[in-house]
């Protein structure tokens, strides 16, 4: 069993498609032992409690710097011994101590086709904004391990969505997360629940069989 701790910090609809997926048996042998937000109001909090698993808050502004709430969140973690982390809209830069007690076993989704629209500043509808700006005709979304550096990890699953004319960035964010974050996101962590992910000289590798 694939113990799953999620950290989120908004809607949480990324958990949400990942709590489906297992009711649905499209996630196997993996379950969310807890879900842990920054923000206290995070709808995915409730999203956690009506499906049954734990949801805790580590509050940065409970906390008298950044390193002890780095060192609170990291505690957190460790309490429930995960076997993956996983970053579903999780708005707050990993901490280095937790990016090191757990080396390719934190995933993130990121709603671009990573190395394009990524990095500082990129986060949310922030990406579609910067997305429709540029006129990029392709974008979609990315699901990487997390290593030291913001969105530079290996890359296991991406999915390319159309841009389409007219959109806004919330039209678009919507679409994003409908035809590719709430597809690869269950299909990563099914595969890491069995094996079928291994990160080779910085690349992660996917075997289908
Ligand atoms: C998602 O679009 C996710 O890809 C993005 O935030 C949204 C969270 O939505 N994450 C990032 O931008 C991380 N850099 P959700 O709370 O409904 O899952």
């Amino acid at each position: 069993m694939l113990k799953t701790v999620v950290l989120v910090s908004g809607g949480g609809t990324n958990l949400q498609a990942i709590l489906d997926a297992i009711a649905q048996g499209k996630i196997t042998d993996t379950e969310i032992t807890a879900v842990i937000s920054n923000n206290p109001n995070a709808y995915a909090l409730e999203r956690a409690r009506k499906a049954g698993a734990e949801a805790k808050v580590v509050r940065p502004a409970d906390f008298a710097d950044r390193e002890a709430f780095h060192e609170a969140l990291l505690a957190a973690v460790n309490e429930y011994a995960p076997d993956l982390i996983v970053l579903a809209g999780f708005m707050v830069q990993v901490p280095l101590c937790l990016v090191r007690a757990y080396p390719n076993k934190i995933i993130n989704i990121h709603p671009a086709l990573i190395p394009s629209f990524c990095g500082k500043g990129f986060y949310g509808l922030h990406v579609h904004e910067a997305v429709l700006k540029r006129g990029v005709k392709l974008t979609g979304a990315t699901v990487h391990f997390v290593n030291e550096d913001l969105d530079e990890g290996p890359i296991i699953l991406q999915k390319a969505v159309a841009v389409k004319e007219g959109d806004t960035p919330e039209i678009l964010q919507r679409r994003v997360m409908e035809e590719a974050e709430w597809k690869i996101m269950p299909e990563a962590i099914q595969l890491i629940a069995h094996g079928k992910v291994r990160v080779r000289d910085g690349r992660a590798v996917v075997s289908e069989s």
